[in-house]
């Protein structure tokens, strides 16, 4: 793990200090230009530091003053590899700062970039109050032509309608441009795929707006990453469509991955040969227990929401979206059969919080519906995850956290691995059996080798990969 992290880091190091490099050649002669960032989550931090990086000079904004106040300090709020050394290093250079002045923050600016949280409301619409309150203070102190960017994924039509709250408080056209420039970050590696982008989407009818923006992202054009140019609206579907079509694969292979489990074929083989067809491509063709996360459940809902109100039926993703409700029951429905279908008063290990590896993040996390479905069942939980179990214990503050893999199975009855942490890879299975009550697992990531399990005698189950070391629980023919 410690060698994956260290690669991982020289990488990023290495990365960086190409962009300086090619920065200092390329803007020696323009003066950056002045970006200020609005809110300073897990987008705008990483968007800030990134453009930071890129040889602009960017000010960061919350109104958390808390907040602000720790990240001067150093203290990141979020758990992002890679994330603290980026900002203390464009912090020390100067390219970076924070403050909570929105009001001086905007008159500052040449470019806003606006990144404040757009949570999804009852309806699955998202909820564009914070979006709104930015626009209208945008307008209450704009002093100079500013470029007005949505960086946080935004329902389509919104640029047009944030152009409108600003014209509505009397600013003329000519004195701001609408852009929207979707981020396509994954959290866990959000600031690689900052720096080493498969594109970059901006979407503007404005020309000015245009050369600002490749201003901006100079030093990737200068790497030859693809830039698209395009409307607004355009630039705003483009994000729901790719979001969408990830989802949609997954609910895919997740799905193939349940056939597999009846008719005796192996998802792994499958997906692999799959994605040897390059049209497929191997990526986002690992099944488990459902997606999660900020993005993919509440981006496919807002999609729908949209078409909807278009007259228009999106049946892929709807699908994708029933089908992914379905997967995050199979954790416990593959742990039932495993004992005797009766898991109460039985205690079960959980491994894995976060709703993937490499981030503390657990909002929609297949682990949650897991946990509450068991304990509904009558069990008791002992969970375990490297980084998020301080956001869990707000979510679920009444299970068993645990301090290590080996705390959380102590006489435990049985484990399910939720979450595809490299540490639950390289664990000591051994060592696990002989603190488990019994051998019994179910690995939701499919992250360990079947026979390897076998082996150390677990009774066991996964996500489609049928093989003779399962417990016979259906009839299998070879
Ligand atoms: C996703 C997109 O990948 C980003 O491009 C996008 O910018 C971001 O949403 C966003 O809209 O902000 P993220 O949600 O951080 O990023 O994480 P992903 O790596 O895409 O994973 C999403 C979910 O799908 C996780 O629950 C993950 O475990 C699951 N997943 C992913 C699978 O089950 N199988 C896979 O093969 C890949």
């Amino acid at each position: 793990m410690k060698l994956i992290k260290n690669t991982f880091t020289a990488t990023l190091y290495i990365g960086m200090l190409l962009i300086q490099t090619m920065q200092a050649t390329s803007k020696q002669d323009n003066k950056p230009l002045n970006v200020t960032i609005v809110g300073t989550g897990y987008v705008g931090l990483v968007t800030g530091a990134c453009l930071a990086e890129f040889g602009n000079t960017v000010l960061c904004v919350d109104i958390n003053t808390q907040k602000i106040i720790d990240l001067k300090n150093g203290v990141i709020p979020i758990y992002e590899p890679g994330l603290d050394t980026i900002v203390a290093q464009n912090v020390q250079s100067k390219r970076l700062t924070f403050t909570d002045d929105l009001a001086s923050a905007i008159k500052q600016a040449d470019v806003i970039f606006i990144a404040v949280g757009t949570p999804m409301s009852e309806n699955g619409a998202a909820d564009l109050s914070y979006v709104e309150a930015v626009a209208r203070t945008i307008a209450k102190h704009i002093n100079s032509f500013k470029v007005i960017v949505t960086k946080s994924t935004v329902p389509i039509g919104t640029g047009a309608w944030i152009k409108q709250i600003i014209l509505d408080n009397g600013i003329k056209a000519d004195q701001f441009a609408i852009v929207s420039n979707p981020e396509f970050l994954r959290e866990g590696s959000a600031i690689n795929d900052f720096l080493f982008p498969d594109r970059i989407v901006i979407g503007t009818s404005s020309a000015a707006a245009d050369t600002i923006m490749r201003s901006i992202y100079e030093h990737l054009l200068n790497q030859d990453v693809a830039y698209v140019s395009t409307n607004v609206v355009t630039a705003e579907s483009i994000k729901y469509a790719s979001n969408a079509f990830l989802a949609t694969k997954i609910s895919f292979i997740n799905e193939l991955a349940n056939l597999c489990d009846e008719t005796g074929a192996d998802v792994q083989v499958l997906a692999h040969a799959l994605g040897l067809d390059k049209r497929i491509n191997k990526h986002f063709l690992n099944p488990g227990p459902g997606f999660g996360g900020s993005c993919f459940p509440k981006d496919t809902q807002a999609l729908l929401y949209t078409s909807q109100q278009y007259g228009i039926d999106i049946h892929t993703v709807l699908a994708a979206l029933k089908a992914n409700e379905i997967q995050k029951e199979i954790p416990v429905k593959k742990l039932l059969p495993l004992m005797e279908n009766n898991v109460k008063d039985k205690i079960v290990a959980i491994l894995g919080l976060a709703f993937k590896a490499n981030t503390d993040d657990v909002r929609y996390s297949p682990a949650i519906s897991t946990i509450n479905k068991l304990i509904e069942y009558g069990a008791s939980i002992r969970a375990y995850d490297p980084q998020a179990m301080k956001s869990m214990k707000t979510e679920l503050p009444n299970i068993t956290y645990c301090t290590s893999i080996a705390d959380a199975v102590t006489n435990a009855d049985a484990v399910i691995v939720m979450t595809e942490w490299d540490e639950f890879k390289a664990m000591d299975l051994e060592l696990i059996g002989s603190l488990l009550k019994t051998r019994i697992l179910v690995d939701a990531r499919n992250i360990l080798d079947p026979s390897i399990l076998h082996k150390h005698g677990f009774i066991f189950d996964n996500i489609g990969r049928s093989c003779l070391c399962k417990l016979p629980l259906r009839n299998m023919s070879v």
